[in-house]
């Protein structure tokens, strides 16, 4: 699989191929933390598609394929159903489509936890099969023996703390999590183990912003908070909800725009034509020379 950003001139929707642009790497990201203080924040969005990709690259760190795509994209009750293919070609469109953020995978549920073994397996194809450089998986001590496994062997590793969507049938919820000490000792012992296994960012997910910014202090490498705190090492959301593609969103999420009532509007305006027998017009009909 290519990682190089390809375009199909022959087709009608093919775009203006981008001023080139170097990818940015693992390393250039880690390094972005010295010594605790990151000067500038890291952008992170998430992409399941190559025009997506296309569209957020440029304005971007890291670009993730999310396994939030199940219910993003497949309207998937949660992220529990999701499998290594779907990420795989996600993955696959999103370095087709990027040329300058560093592209990272989500490992789906059930790909990983077993063993580091299978973890090792799961991440190789997914790297393999997609272009992308590197994964995240979710979890904290519990993942840190997996998180050292991949990284000695070469496949970089942001870590998942805090909410951990793939966990919502033992948290029961979608539930901001910190808000006990028992729970913020928790999560901040489980941000130094992703920390020390060798994690090079760890996506800090739902807390209460104490404990966001405890965490941050805690480790070395970059944290990325979404529904966190903006003293976090970057950011990140999913695409679709700061787009305003959902009527209903988390209370972290800040919406952008509407693209929902956008796209709705514009299938109505087409609907009324198609009806009326105003589309298509004469520039959009072939006439015999
Ligand atoms: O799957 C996803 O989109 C994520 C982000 C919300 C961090 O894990």
């Amino acid at each position: 699989m290519s990682t190089t950003f390809q375009l199909d001139t022959s087709t009608s929707r093919a775009n203006p191929t981008p001023a080139p642009m170097k990818r940015m790497t693992v390393p250039m990201i880690r390094a972005r933390k010295q010594d605790g203080v990151t000067a500038e924040p890291i952008v992170m969005l998430t992409a399941y598609t190559a025009r997506q990709a296309q569209l957020l690259d440029a304005h971007c760190d890291l670009l993730l394929v999310g396994d939030s795509l199940g219910q993003v994209i497949y309207g998937l009750p949660s992220t529990i159903p999701v499998t290594l293919e779907m990420m795989a070609n996600h993955g696959a469109a999103v370095v087709r489509g990027s040329y300058h953020s560093v592209v990272i995978v989500d490992m789906p549920f059930g790909s990983y936890e077993q063993s580091p073994q299978q973890a090792f397996e799961s991440a190789a194809n997914l790297l393999k099969q997609s272009g992308a450089a590197g994964v995240k998986l979710e979890g904290g001590a519990a993942m840190a023996e997996t998180v050292a496994f991949l990284t000695q062997r070469g496949i970089p590793v942001i870590g998942h703390v805090g909410l951990t969507p793939q966990a919502v049938n033992v948290l029961g919820g979608y539930m901001a999590r910190g808000r006990s000490d028992a729970e913020a000792e928790m999560i901040l012992g489980d941000a130094r183990a992703l920390d020390e296994a060798g994690a090079f960012a760890i996506v800090v997910e739902g807390v209460v912003e104490p404990i966001a910014i405890a965490a941050t202090r805690a480790v070395a490498c970059p944290t990325i908070g979404i529904g966190a705190s903006a003293q976090c090492d970057g950011q990140v959301l999913v695409t679709d909800d700061m787009l305003g593609m959902f009527d209903r969103v988390p209370r972290f999420v800040k919406k952008y725009g509407d693209m929902a009532e956008q796209i709705s509007d514009l299938a109505a305006r087409y609907a009324a034509e198609v009806r009326e027998r105003r589309f298509p017009g004469p520039e959009q009909t072939y006439q015999p020379k």
